[in-house]
């Protein structure tokens, strides 16, 4: 499959990386254990990660423009009988956003999914707080089942968060 957005991870790409994700902004919308600040090293075992995780469980790309790498994409096989449902995360680095770039990223990341593996479902959970990333799954084809009451504590705060998947 052609890719526009999506890049498969290289190790020359770690100051990008570091570019991306040393932000607050960023990170205030993701799980916690990133480190901050984030340094070279910590990107560099990033993509060191994403070149060695097993082929048929995890699904993670650069995601880019012009070339360069401006964020990144995860979609995640679950075990047991979770196995054929699949988690993603995406971040874009700050300078890129509002520009329908992480749409077109999901979409990409989805497609691959569907077409060269054998998951049925792919879901994110959002804070519900963050509406750009809802709209991105709304835009994407994803659908919206529901609130996930306190779901999740960030920065001392108890956060609701919104369960939307695509099935294929
Ligand atoms: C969420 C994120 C990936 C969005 O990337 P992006 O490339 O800007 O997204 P897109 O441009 O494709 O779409 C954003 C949509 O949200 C809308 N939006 C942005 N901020 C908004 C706000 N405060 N309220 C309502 N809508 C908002 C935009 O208008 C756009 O919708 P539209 O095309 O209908 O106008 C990016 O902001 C990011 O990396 N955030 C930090 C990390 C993060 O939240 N990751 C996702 C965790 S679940």
């Amino acid at each position: 499959m052609e890719f526009t957005r999506l890049r498969a991870w290289q190790e020359s790409d770690a100051a990008d990386v570091v570019h991306a994700i040393n932000n607050k902004e960023v990170l205030n919308n993701l799980r916690d254990g990133i480190p901050y600040p984030y340094s070279l090293a910590d990107a560099e075992s990033f993509i060191r990660s994403r070149l060695d995780a097993d082929k048929n469980e995890a699904f993670a790309w650069a995601i880019t423009d012009n070339g360069r790498v401006i964020g990144s994409i995860g979609i995640f096989r679950k075990g047991n009988i979770h196995r054929l449902t699949a988690e993603m995360g995406y971040y874009l680095a700050e300078d890129f956003w509002g520009k329908g770039i992480a749409t077109e990223a999901v979409r990409e990341a989805v497609s691959y999914v569907f077409l060269h593996t054998d998951i049925v479902r792919v879901y994110a959970e959002p804070f519900a707080r963050n509406l750009a990333s809802c709209r991105v799954l709304e835009k994407a084809g994803f659908t919206f089942e529901g609130v996930l009451r306190k779901n999740a504590i960030k920065n001392g705060e108890i956060l609701d968060m919104r369960l939307y998947s695509i099935v294929r």
